[in-house]
């Protein structure tokens, strides 16, 4: 089946949809994206999804083109001439093109670039790097100062992973003054005996959904959240590590920088967070 894709109000075959070179998501990365996961054809975590895109465009003074009922359909329908069942829809909104380059915004007015793809990820819930568990590497994070805006620039986080796949491990975790920041598209979580330790909401992180939403059911589970900054050393003597994101829930991290965490299996608390999110996903998908 040709994949269906929404650009700029009209759904067509992903051969025939095209935005212009002068676009300033393609020219700049001036643009923000999110990403949804759908279980059971329905969306998960959605009015934290476009809650947080209304916070990136704000932020970047870019006009949010539609209201929050506008995209849900526009998700919806997305989903359903696509008939996907489990797997992922991305969004992006870009300033638009002015016809030319230049560093100047393009005039008042200029509509905003929209284009929303699916990925089915059929293994999305029955994910086997969660029953394995991930091996991670520490890099130095080169990012920019403001990674709470979701933003299309994706280059030292896949730069990054491509370090990670080389040397021969799962992911990579940025770090910055001795402290980790996030992985390269998921959030970092460390367990310590009954406290669950996590980077706190400042510009350094992404403000991650699944975050948020994990450390209310880990709450609720009777877990202690504290959030500040861990190191690597801490992570690694930590009695289980785990990350969160929307295309992987929540996964176990068992290693990191050659060093076994815990058992060097998989934690139960993180297999237990997972559970409980998926089943709330379930639940609350809309
Ligand atoms: N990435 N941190 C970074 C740098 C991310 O790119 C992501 C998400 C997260 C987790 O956020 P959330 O729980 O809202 O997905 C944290 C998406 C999945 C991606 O780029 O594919």
């Amino acid at each position: 089946m040709t994949r269906i894709v929404h650009v700029n109000g009209r759904f067509l075959p992903e051969t025939e949809a095209v935005v212009s070179v002068f676009d300033r998501g393609f020219l700049m990365a001036d643009a923000v994206y999110e990403v949804t996961a759908v279980l059971d054809g329905r969306l998960c975590d959605f009015s934290g999804h476009l809650a947080r895109l209304r916070r990136s465009l704000d932020e970047l003074g870019i006009a949010n083109p539609m209201d929050e009922s506008e995209w849900l359909a526009l998700h919806r329908e997305l989903v359903a001439r696509n008939g996907l069942v489990e797997g992922l829809v991305y969004l992006q909104v870009s300033r638009g093109s002015a016809g030319d380059r230049d560093f100047v915004f393009p005039p008042e007015g200029t509509p905003p670039t929209v284009v929303l793809f699916t990925q089915a990820k059929p293994q999305l819930v029955d994910n086997p790097q969660a029953k394995k568990g991930l091996r991670v590497i520490s890099l130095e994070d080169l990012r920019w100062a403001r990674r709470d805006i979701k933003t299309v620039q994706l280059l030292p986080s896949s730069l990054a992973k491509m370090q990670a796949k080389a040397a021969g491990v799962d992911e990579a975790w940025f770090v910055q003054d001795g402290f980790v920041t996030e992985g390269t598209s998921n959030n970092a979580h460390i367990v310590l005996g009954d406290r669950l330790v996590t980077r706190p909401r400042t510009n350094e992180i992404l403000h991650g959904i699944t975050r948020a939403s994990v450390l209310q059911l880990a709450a609720e589970a009777g877990l202690m959240v504290e959030e500040r900054p861990f190191s690597v050393p801490e992570a690694q003597s930590a009695d289980e590590v785990f990350i969160t994101s929307a295309s992987s829930f929540v996964i176990p991290v068992i290693e990191l920088d050659g060093v076994a965490i815990g058992t060097g299996h998989v934690g139960p608390l993180a297999v237990k967070l997972r559970e409980i999110y998926v089943e709330a996903l379930r639940r609350t998908a809309l």
